[in-house]
């Protein structure tokens, strides 16, 4: 049966992008509780872009791009013009991947995150494209040859949610091109980070306390709940965001089937400390392990 595919809004940048003075000028949205209130409110990390830049801060994200660029060098059957983000957030790696010459084409469904991803990149040349929707079911303005997803972020609960992405991205994603995953398969057990996680980080005067409380929901389908907090000192501004997401661990054993009833990817690897050289062999001490797939 066919999929209903909602429209492609596809974002240029606008008035509303075009900040005179750069990413000085942007501006946290009003908080809608007021300032020191605690929020449940799904997405409400999402909508404050610049405080979620700085909880992440603490990656090598050219050291990840030129992972990616390996990754394609080693494994890719095509050759790549266009790579696509699933879940692209503020596209912290579209800069290096323009530098190194791709086109890039990021997706999202929160238009923060996006609105503050075409004023952040709106230097780049060739411009950065982004286009506004769910990863569940998608389309893209263009074939893609290299598609990935960071820090975990499939958002995909249920098989028929997973089997409706990797339909959309079997659309679009030219035969031979590769799928990187980036920390979407749980080799160990989720409630390990649940304690003592909390991590600061601070960049132009913007402080950012992030802490994560885990709980596992529904240990038959593999489902936990994540409430993740991030105090924020902004410039002495103090604000409180919290957010719930459910989440599915994905065990390689399931993530390996999965891919083997699909006729459409072929599992090609999983490497541990983003490192080709050290293939996933058991499960010890795994953090932010990365797999590849490859589009028949
Ligand atoms: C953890 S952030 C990752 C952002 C970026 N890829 C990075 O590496 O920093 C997850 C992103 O996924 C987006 N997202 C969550 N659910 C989504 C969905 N169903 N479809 C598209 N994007 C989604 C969020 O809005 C958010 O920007």
């Amino acid at each position: 049966m066919e999929t209903a595919y909602p429209r492609i809004k596809q974002l240029t940048p606008g008035p509303r992008h075009s900040l005179s003075g750069g990413l000085k000028d942007w501006q946290a949205p009003p908080l809608r509780l007021g300032e020191t209130e605690r929020l449940r409110f799904r997405n409400m990390i999402y909508d404050y872009p610049q405080y979620y830049e700085v909880a992440f801060s603490f990656r090598d994200i050219p050291k990840e791009a030129a992972f990616l660029r390996a990754c394609i060098d080693r494994h890719s059957k095509i050759d790549v013009s266009w790579v696509f983000e699933v879940g692209c957030g503020f596209a912290p790696h579209a800069e290096e991947l323009i530098k190194a010459g791709y086109r890039y084409l990021g997706l999202d469904k929160n238009r923060n995150m996006l609105d503050y991803a075409v004023s952040k990149w709106r230097h780049l040349e060739p411009r950065p494209d982004f286009i506004e929707g769910d990863m569940i079911a998608f389309q893209t303005p263009r074939p893609v040859d290299f598609a990935f997803v960071m820090l975990g972020s499939l958002y995909l609960n249920t098989r028929e949610e997973m089997n409706s992405h990797f339909d959309s991205l079997a659309r679009v994603l030219r035969p031979g091109g590769l799928y990187f995953l980036d920390w979407c398969v749980q080799f160990d057990d989720p409630m390990k980070y649940a304690d003592n996680n909390s991590v600061t980080f601070e960049r132009d005067g913007i402080s950012v306390a992030s802490r994560f409380n885990i709980r596992l929901t529904d240990p038959t389908e593999q489902m936990y709940e994540e409430i993740w907090t991030l105090d924020v000192n902004d410039r002495g501004r103090r604000r409180t965001l919290q957010m719930t997401e459910r989440n599915r661990a994905i065990a390689p054993r399931d993530f390996l089937d999965f891919v083997r009833n699909r006729s459409d990817f072929e599992f090609v690897g999983w490497w541990r400390d983003w490192n080709l050289d050290q293939p996933i062999t058991d499960t010890a001490e795994i953090t932010r392990p990365v797999a590849l797939l490859r589009r028949r």
